[in-house]
């Protein structure tokens, strides 16, 4: 019809003969902007190629080219069916497996050359699938890799069999486990391609290489035939650096990586067909952890958050002037972010001398990220000419989004936004970052409270990518829509949350906090529950977080996101934050806490001697108590779980994939949970109300909630997988 020969003709991919004698095999997946391995797509790769085989069987093919019709080679497997294969019994995904592979290898073991173009991305299974072929050239503009691992699992298209084929056992190690993606010319280097030219000459060129393999100039057999033997003896120091970098980046819980180091390793003395049947295996047992369940969630998460987001922002104001009031440590970050996005910003304070601190703050800031590389200096040049530091409201008439970031006193912050009201056109939004007072209450001092969202930033705010958006009872569809736009626009992942103390993250991590406190209270040592956490996989155990933030500040947001649930969370008399607060003990920055910083440096911590004897006189049955870990866990994490189900409960937040990323992105929640929800789901909402039920007796904060009893009941989950 169109005039070319089709030697097949899916809806993913096509054959068609070109030149005569060679064919060309393009991925052009219908209706979509990308390529990805499906279920369709390997179906119609397994007919595709047995077509090839069959015509090649009769000489009446010289050699295969691979393309791809979209400005993307493949993206790699299709992670929505992650979750319903991942929960099929070891053996029977293990079969699945086995048979998507026999696919790649009938493709290998065609009886002609194979050149794969590869144009914009190969991830994944895309690039295990052009490593199936004898050659490979890549566009100067494209990606390559294999980041499986950040989805808790590795490779399972052959890639860890043929990769150490192809380029060796250090950089298959270093690709698997590091999971980054390539530029050409380290691909090129690494021998994972074998040229790499200009993105408009890529065709030309994969094919004038088919001709040259097809002509006998290249020895493709000999290439495909390498990647069906054992590799053989060969150097184990590369296991053994990889091995010993992985144990010290303390990836706990996300053993992933380490599998498939030690399934490289058995791999290298076994055949293709030997060596694939491990990988298979490996793969299915990696993809049952919870770790993999959690990890591809969260990407599915993600991805469902950016489309709401959008969606949320379709009416937003586009912002290009605005203002940050506060030129503190949040107010200098926020204009810093916003600057780089391009947004022209007033930075202004009622202290001049902040006002200029910041402005080199900033400054310096940027020149860093240019020194590092992560910065070009025009870049860095433009966002600083776009801050204009100011101790008045000069221009304020022309901004569209004001960013309150002064301190966290009502009075002032009530006066400072009726100010900026005052001086700013109508429709500007204002937006409060305050961390514990409600919109609702800022609301008060305005004459058009339907322009005040909040806007919680978490600190440092150029490196935490979460902004809480609060709606007030007033806030207008439109200020929420510009809020969640100009955070998108920003670089940050907005979540939107209802107007209530603690908003949606401090609140959850409160009931967190006083277990800790309570279990103190009790007697435990704070560094033994620090080290269960942080086993568990916390980044920081509670005590060191509470160092870093800043006791007086944890111990007053603690005090105010309580009085707000007085019910569940009554004030607690002998409280450890309270406590070393009014010693003076404020944490890292006033040289130590509850640890003691000798070198300054977080790594080098020691639970404090003053601080110890500070806590006995709020400890009655004295200092030594002890549970052992997973009770100290139990007691931390429950509380945690229940105060997100309330809250989802609540509508605090849209959906358990908003509030799990909040967790996430806001509090370092342990990846390999995957957020609250998605870990009571790991362990079951009977179980978990089972536990809670054990433990009643400590209070409110440990009673499971009528809905999370209902889920028990009705064996529901937050989740869907
Ligand atoms: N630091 C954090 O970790 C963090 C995290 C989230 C939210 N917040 C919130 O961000 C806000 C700012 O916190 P920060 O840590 O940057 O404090 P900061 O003390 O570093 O800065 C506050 C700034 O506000 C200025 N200021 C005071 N009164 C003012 C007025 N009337 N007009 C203009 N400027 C005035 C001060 O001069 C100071 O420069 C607070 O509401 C805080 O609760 C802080």
């Amino acid at each position: 019809m169109d005039g070319r020969t089709w030697l097949y003709r899916g809806r993913t991919l096509g054959v068609v003969r070109i030149d005569g004698e060679f064919a060309e095999l393009a991925f052009d997946r219908e209706g979509e902007s990308v390529n990805k391995l499906d279920t369709l797509a390997m179906d119609e790769l397994r007919a595709a190629t047995a077509a090839i085989a069959a015509i090649a069987a009769q000489g009446a093919l010289r050699g295969l080219l691979v393309t791809s019709a979209k400005p993307v080679f493949i993206v790699g497997a299709d992670i929505g069916e992650f979750g319903a294969m991942f929960r099929l019994s070891v053996d029977a995904m293990a079969a699945q497996i086995a048979d998507s592979n026999a696919v790649f290898t009938a493709f290998e073991d065609l009886a002609l050359p194979t050149v794969a173009a590869i144009n914009g991305y190969a991830l994944g299974g895309g690039l295990e699938f052009a490593l199936s072929a004898a050659l490979r050239v890549m566009s100067d503009e494209a990606q390559v890799g294999v980041p499986e691992v950040k989805l808790g699992i590795f490779p399972g298209f052959g890639g860890t069999v043929r990769l150490p084929r192809v380029a060796g056992a250090a950089v298959a190690l270093e690709w698997v486990t590091g999971g980054r993606s390539y530029k050409p010319a380290l691909a090129l280097a690494a021998g994972v391609v074998d040229e790499v030219v200009a993105a408009p000459a890529l065709r030309d060129a994969a094919l004038a290489l088919l001709r040259r393999a097809a002509a006998g100039e290249i020895d493709w057999h000999a290439r495909q035939q390498r990647k069906r033997e054992p590799i053989g003896v060969e150097p184990q120091a590369p296991y053994e650096t990889t091995l010993a970098a992985l144990e010290a980046k303390r990836h706990l819980h996300q053993g992933a990586a380490a599998t498939a180091l030690a399934l490289m390793r058995r791999g290298a003395a076994l055949n293709r067909a030997d060596a694939l049947v491990a990988e298979h295996r490996a793969f299915a047992e990696v993809a049952r952890t919870q770790a993999a369940s959690s990890l591809v969630q969260t990407f599915m998460s993600e991805q469902q958050l950016r489309k709401l987001n959008k969606q949320r922002a379709a009416a937003a104001r586009t912002v290009r002037h605005g203002a940050v009031v506060g030129a503190g440590v949040m107010g200098t970050g926020i204009a810093q972010v916003s600057a780089l996005a391009g947004v022209a910003v007033r930075l202004t304070d009622v202290d001049g001398g902040r006002v200029d601190r910041a402005f080199t703050a900033l400054g310096e800031q940027l020149a860093r990220q240019v020194q590092r590389g992560r910065l070009k200096p025009e870049r860095a040049a433009a966002a600083r000419a776009a801050v204009t530091p100011q101790i008045d409201h000069a221009g304020f008439d022309a901004i569209d989004f004001a960013v309150e970031a002064v301190v966290e006193r009502l009075d002032v912050k009530r006066e400072v936004l009726a100010a900026v009201e005052r001086d700013a056109g109508g429709d500007a939004v204002l937006a409060s970052n305050t961390s514990s007072f409600r919109i609702d209450d800022l609301a008060q001092a305005l004459q058009r409270p339907q322009n005040l969202v909040g806007l919680h930033f978490f600190n440092p705010v150029p490196a935490m990518a979460l902004v809480e958006v609060v709606r007030g009872r007033r806030s207008s569809d439109a200020a929420v829509a510009t809020a969640v736009g100009y955070a998108n626009a920003i670089g940050k992942t907005p979540v939107v949350v209802a107007d209530v103390p603690g908003f949606l993250v401090n609140r959850v991590l409160t009931p967190y906090m006083r277990a800790f406190l309570q279990l103190v209270e009790e007697g435990v040592d704070y560094a033994a529950i620090d080290r269960a956490m942080e086993a568990f996989g916390w980044p920081l155990g509670p005590a060191a977080l509470q160092d870093l933030a800043g006791i007086d500040v944890g111990a007053a947001a603690c005090d105010e996101i309580s009085a707000g649930y007085a019910e569940r969370m009554p004030p607690l008399p002998r409280n450890a934050l309270r406590l070393l607060a009014d010693a003076g003990r404020l944490g890292r920055k006033s040289g130590g806490g509850f640890y003691r910083y000798p070198g300054g440096a977080q790594a080098q911590r020691e639970p404090a001697d003053e601080a110890r004897a500070l806590l006995a006189a709020i400890q009655p049955a004295g200092a030594h108590a002890t549970l052992d870990d997973a009770a100290i866990v139990e007691r931390l994490m429950l509380p945690l779980i229940i105060e997100a189900v309330r809250a989802l409960d609540e509508g605090v937040v849209a959906n358990a994939c908003e509030l799990d990323l909040a967790l996430l992105l806001g509090l370092g929640f342990p990846a390999y949970l995957g957020g609250a929800l998605k870990y009571a789901d790991w362990l079951g909402a009977a179980e978990v109300v089972c536990r809670a039920d054990a433990l009643a007796h400590l209070g409110p904060a440990y009673r499971a909630t009528d809905g999370l009893r209902e889920r028990a009941r009705a064996g529901t989950r937050f989740y869907a997988s």
